[in-house]
C-alpha cells in the first residue's frame, strides 16, 4: 500500500516507517519536527536501504498538506503526529487541543477532499482512566481523563468513530476505515541502536529517566510511590516494545484493507511490570546500576494498567515477541550508542 505517515520522524513513527518499508509498503512522511530530528529519518533510510519521501509539513498547515496530497496519492494514513507530554499538557492545554485536535481536524478534511478516507491512529491505554477490571479488554469502558492530553485521545477516537458511523448512515459509497489503535507503555529501540525513544530534556517516562541515569546524564531515579496497592507497591504498567508496537499498525493494514469500518485494538504484551521489577531487569539484562529513591506519589498516576491484547491477536494476528529482557537491552544499547540523542529539529 501506499502509506503517509505523520509524525514519522518520532519514536513510534521511526520504527513504524521501517517496519513498513520491511514489509513492502510505500511510504511518505511528514512531520514538523517539533519533538524530532531529520536525522532519524536519515537512519531509518540507512536501515532500510533505501530513501524515505520526508515532507517537514505541520499537519495544521491546510496548504502544506493539500501539497502532499496533491503530489502523491494514499491508501492510508498512519497518523502519529502529536504533542505527548502529559504534564506539560495541564500548563498547556490550548497547544495540545489546538495541535492534537485541531491538526487532526485538518488533515482529516485533507485526506476526505482526496478521497483517502483510510485511518490508523495512534491512541492510548489513557483513554481508560483508572480501569475498574484489568487485564484491560477493548469494551472496558473508557474512564476519566485526567490531563488535557488523555481528552485529546479520547476525542479524536470519537471524531473518528463519528465520521464513519455518519457515512454509514448516510450510505456512503466509500465509508471511513478507522483503526483506533491504544498503545500501553512503549520502550526499547531498533536493534541497530540508530533509533530511539529521543525525550526533550529531563525525561516524564520511567525507561528514558532509567536509561540517563545508567548513561550518568541523572544522579538517580525517583521511583513515585510504593504504597500503591500491587505486589512490591509501585506502579504496575504494560511494557512492550517498540518494534513489536511498530508491527502492530503493519498488521492493522489488515483491517483496513477489509473495510473495517471501526476496529479498536490494544497493543501491550498483556503482562504487567512493576517500577521496581523495570529497573531490577534494566540491571540484570545489562550489567550497570541504576540508582534510585523512593519518593512520593505523581498526581494523575494510576496503580496497575495492563493490557489484555487477545482481540489483536485474534482478528489481525498480532501479538507482541520480545520480552522485558529485549526492551531493557535495546534501550539501553540505543542510549549508549547516543548518549545526547538526537537535537530536535536537527537537520543534518
Ligand atoms: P514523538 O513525539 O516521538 O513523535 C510524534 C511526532 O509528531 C514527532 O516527530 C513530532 O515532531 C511530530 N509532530 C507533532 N506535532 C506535529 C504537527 N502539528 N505536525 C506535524 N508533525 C507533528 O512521540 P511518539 O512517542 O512517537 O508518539 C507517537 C504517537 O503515539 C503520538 O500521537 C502519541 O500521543 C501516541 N502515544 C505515545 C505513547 C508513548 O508512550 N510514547 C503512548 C500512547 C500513545
Ligand atoms: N515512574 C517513576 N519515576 C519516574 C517516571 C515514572 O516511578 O521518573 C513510574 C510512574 O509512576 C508509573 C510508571 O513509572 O508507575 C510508568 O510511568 P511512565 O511515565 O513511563 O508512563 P505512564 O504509564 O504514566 O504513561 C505513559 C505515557 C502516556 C500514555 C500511557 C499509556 O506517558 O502518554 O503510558 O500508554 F498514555
Amino acid at each position: 500500500m501506499n502509506i503517509l505517515v505523520t509524525g514519522g520522524a518520532g519514536f513510534i513513527g521511526s520504527h513504524t516507517v521501517v517496519e513498513l518499508l520491511n514489509s513492502g509498503h510505500s511510504v511518505v512522511v511528514v512531520d514538523n519536527l517539533c519533538n524530532s530530528s531529520r536525522e532519524a529519518l536519515r537512519r531509518v533510510e540507512e536501515i532500510a536501504s533505501t530513501e524515505v519521501p520526508f515532507y517537514e509539513v505541520d499537519i495544521r498547515d491546510r496548504e502544506g498538506l493539500e501539497r502532499v496530497f496533491a503530489l502523491c496519492s494514499f491508501d492510508c494514513v498512519i497518523h502519529f503526529a502529536g504533542l505527548k507530554a502529559v504534564g506539560e499538557s495541564v500548563s498547556k492545554p490550548w497547544e495540545y487541543y489546538d495541535n492534537n485536535v485541531g491538526g487532526t481536524l485538518v488533515l482529516l478534511d485533507v485526506m476526505r477532499k482526496h478521497g483517502c478516507k483510510n485511518i490508523i491512529f495512534s491512541s492510548s491505554a489513557t483513554v481508560y482512566g483508572d480501569p475498574a477490571v484489568i487485564p484491560i479488554t477493548e469494551d472496558c469502558p473508557k474512564g476519566k481523563c485526567t490531563n488535557p492530553y488523555g481528552q485529546t485521545k479520547s476525542m479524536l477516537e470519537e471524531i473518528l468513530t463519528d465520521l464513519h458511523t455518519a457515512d454509514k448512515k448516510n450510505g456512503a459509497d466509500a465509508p471511513w476505515n478507522v483503526v483506533l489503535l491504544r498503545y500501553f507503555n512503549p520502550i526499547g529501540a531498533h536493534k541497530s541502536g540508530l533509533i530511539g525513544e529521543n525525550p526533550n530534556g529531563i525525561p516524564n517516562n520511567l525507561m528514558p529517566y532509567i536509561t540517563q541515569v545508567a548513561v550518568g546524564k541523572l544522579d538517580h531515579l525517583t521511583v513515585f510511590g510504593n504504597d500503591y496497592d500491587t505486589p512490591d507497591g509501585t506502579g504496575v504498567r504494560d511494557y512492550i516494545h517498540v518494534v513489536d508496537l511498530a508491527r502492530g499498525h503493519v498488521k492493522a493494514l489488515q483491517a483496513i484493507a477489509r473495510n473495517c469500518g471501526v476496529e479498536v485494538y490494544n497493543l501491550g504484551t498483556g503482562r504487567g511490570y512493576s517500577v521496581l521489577d523495570l529497573v531490577h531487569a534494566f540491571e540484570e539484562a545489562n550489567g550497570v546500576k541504576v540508582p534510585y529513591v523512593i519518593g512520593e506519589r505523581r498526581a494523575g498516576d494510576i496503580a496497575s494498567c495492563y493490557s489484555d491484547p487477545g482481540t489483536a491477536w485474534k482478528e489481525l494476528g498480532w501479538k507482541a515477541e520480545y520480552d522485558v529482557v529485549d526492551m531493557c537491552r535495546d534501550s539501553w544499547n540505543w542510549q549508549k550508542q547516543n548518549p545526547n540523542g538526537f537535537e530536535p529539529g536537527q537537520t543534518k
